[in-house]
């Protein structure tokens, strides 16, 4: 198949383009490179020896997404594009607003138009918000915090409307919980620019030596050690769910939602010991303050994942410490 990937420069949709071309799909990205670079293509023809079309074009540009339709027969589209700072969001929520909702409003209206209607896009766990208990299931009643959190509730909603309103479309709305990891060849990976928020990368640049020491942010939550517990999930798992759902959206019509987690949680204590066993290399750290807005434990339940999609994680805490080092400490060396 065809498959238009937007955000495909990107952390997630650079691995799952990888996923695709070996799966042997032709790929078109669409990405206006704001928070990626354009070396990104070569590295994906480093590690698959196949080089996708690529578009440097901002999804809100009407003009140019239905010119992507015109000259392509687009099967299908995964769309990664998007804004994902939490607490930028909340300073610049017209920004995440207009990046978000506006672009998929006019990626949507291109796909209408050039006769593609089946998408898989990018939701996260961030929608079950701040009162299910855990493990998070896809029935549960979803809210959220930020400006972030509600584009992807909005989103969520305006596919299933777009579905609603034409039976002939297919949507799978993913909930991501925690993508960390890199592609095993270290290859690509996630570099954040400035200081990292998340908790993997931050990590990783304490062991590299260019960030002195990790904060972790309290000890008090109700969890098994005291700190926040999250489903951390290999990024090339996730790109292969990816392909799962894209194989559902062929064969059905409708929407589902689907967690994309492993089901097991890991404190951020394990997190450090588990990285500081993969790269050993000891991990500084000090206790501070809560942060604002976080939860203590998030969870996936997979079940659905396993019987609507027939995907299930492979790698564990360790395989992704060792794949997100060996990123790491290949970019040391350049
Ligand atoms: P990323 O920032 O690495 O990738 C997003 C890509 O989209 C970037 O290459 C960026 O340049 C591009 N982009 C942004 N706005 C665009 C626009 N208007 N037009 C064209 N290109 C645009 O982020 P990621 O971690 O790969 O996340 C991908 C998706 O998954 C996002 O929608 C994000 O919200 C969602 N998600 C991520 C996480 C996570 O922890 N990484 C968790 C849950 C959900
Ligand atoms: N943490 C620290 N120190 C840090 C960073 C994080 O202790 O420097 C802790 C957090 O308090 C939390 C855990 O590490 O307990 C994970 O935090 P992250 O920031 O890595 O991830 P979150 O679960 O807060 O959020 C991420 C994305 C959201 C997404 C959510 C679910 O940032 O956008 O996963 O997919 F919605």
């Amino acid at each position: 198949m065809k498959i238009l990937v937007t955000g495909g420069m990107g952390f997630i949709g650079s691995h799952t383009v990888c996923e695709l071309l070996e799966g042997g799909h032709e790929v078109v990205i669409v990405d206006n490179l704001c928070n990626s670079s354009v070396s990104v293509l070569d590295d994906i023809q480093a590690i698959t020896h196949a080089r996708p079309v690529f578009y440097q074009e901002d999804i809100r540009d009407k003009a140019a997404m239905d010119r992507i339709f015109a000259e392509n027969k687009i099967d299908a589209v995964i769309h990664f594009a998007g804004l994902k700072a939490v607490g930028e969001s909340v300073r610049m929520p017209l920004e995440y607003y207009h990046n978000n909702i506006t672009g998929t409003l006019v990626l949507c209206d291109a796909m209408r138009k050039g006769g593609c209607k089946r998408i898989v896009f990018s939701s996260s766990a961030t929608v079950y918000g701040m009162n299910n208990t855990v493990p998070f299931r896809e029935d549960m009643p979803t809210s959220c915090t930020n400006p972030y959190g509600w584009t992807k509730m909005m989103l969520e909603q305006i596919l299933q409307d777009l579905a609603v309103s034409d039976p002939e479309w297919s949507v799978v709305l993913l909930r991501y919980f925690n993508p960390i990891g890199a592609h095993p060849s270290g290859i690509i990976g996630e570099n954040p620019n400035g200081i990292p928020n998340n908790l993997f990368p931050y990590i990783a640049r304490v062991a590299a030596g260019t960030l002195p020491c990790l904060s972790v942010f309290g000890n008090d939550y109700d969890t098994p050690d005291g700190t926040g517990v999250r489903d951390y999930i290999h990024v090339v798992d996730l790109a292969e769910g990816h392909l799962k759902a894209l194989d559902w959206t062929v064969a059905n019509r409708g929407v589902e939602i689907v967690n994309l987690g492993t089901s097991r949680g890991t404190s951020v204590l394990e997190l450090v010991a588990a990285f500081e066993k993969a790269s050993g290399v000891k991990i500084p750290y000090k206790i501070t303050e809560r942060r604002p807005g976080d939860i203590a434990s998030c969870y996936a339940d997979t079940e659905k994942a396993a019987r609507v999609l027939g995907w299930k994680a492979k790698y564990n805490i360790e395989d992704m410490c060792r794949d997100g080092w060996n990123y790491t400490a290949k970019g040391m060396k350049k």
